[in-house]
């Protein structure tokens, strides 16, 4: 296994990066300006990317596992890598998440604990009702994970 930082054409990675943010100008938003790391087992597994949000602030933006491969270690690997890389430059990581049984514990399992919420984030910045697990997506919600 190995995890590679992604420096050009980021775009290859767009139908991955939609599985975890459906809405493509959203993804354009943090895309360019963030850092992609990409893991490999064999082939491409997952696929993260993390913004600079201020002094010491980073922002986990998106990862994506195929859904084939979920559940197998992948996600959990790439945080665990992420992390030990901003090491020593970031003071606080953060990740915003729909209110979803399928993610909030996923990064509760990567040592992320619940920061806050941005009430109606989904429906004011989404051209269209985002659902996840039959339930409409409204606020998000601010994971952190302190160094
Ligand atoms: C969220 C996602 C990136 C996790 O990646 P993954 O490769 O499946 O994650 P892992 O296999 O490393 O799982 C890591 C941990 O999270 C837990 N986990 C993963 N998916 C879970 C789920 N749906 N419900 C509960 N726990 C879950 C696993 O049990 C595991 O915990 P453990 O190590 O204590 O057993 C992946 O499911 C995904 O791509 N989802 C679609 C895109 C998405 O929603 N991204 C997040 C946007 S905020």
């Amino acid at each position: 296994m190995k995890i590679k930082m992604i420096l050009n054409n980021k775009k290859q990675f767009l139908h991955l990066l939609l599985l975890a943010d459906e809405q493509e100008d959203m993804i354009d938003k943090y895309l360019e300006r963030g850092d992609m790391f990409a893991l490999y087992d064999d082939d491409l597994k997952s696929v993260c990317v993390v913004t600079c949000e201020g002094d010491h602030i980073y922002e986990l933006k998106n990862i994506a596992t195929y859904e084939k491969f979920q559940g197998k270690g992948y996600g959990k690997q790439l945080v665990k890598y992420i992390l030990d890389y901003y090491n020593g430059k970031c003071k606080t990581m953060f990740v915003g998440t729909g209110d979803s049984p399928l993610t909030i514990p996923f990064y509760e399992s990567c040592g992320f604990v619940i920061s806050h919420r941005v009430k109606n984030f989904f429906t004011d910045n989404y051209n269209h009702p985002i659902f996840e697990c039959g339930i409409q997506l409204i606020d998000m919600i601010y994971l952190r994970k302190d160094f």
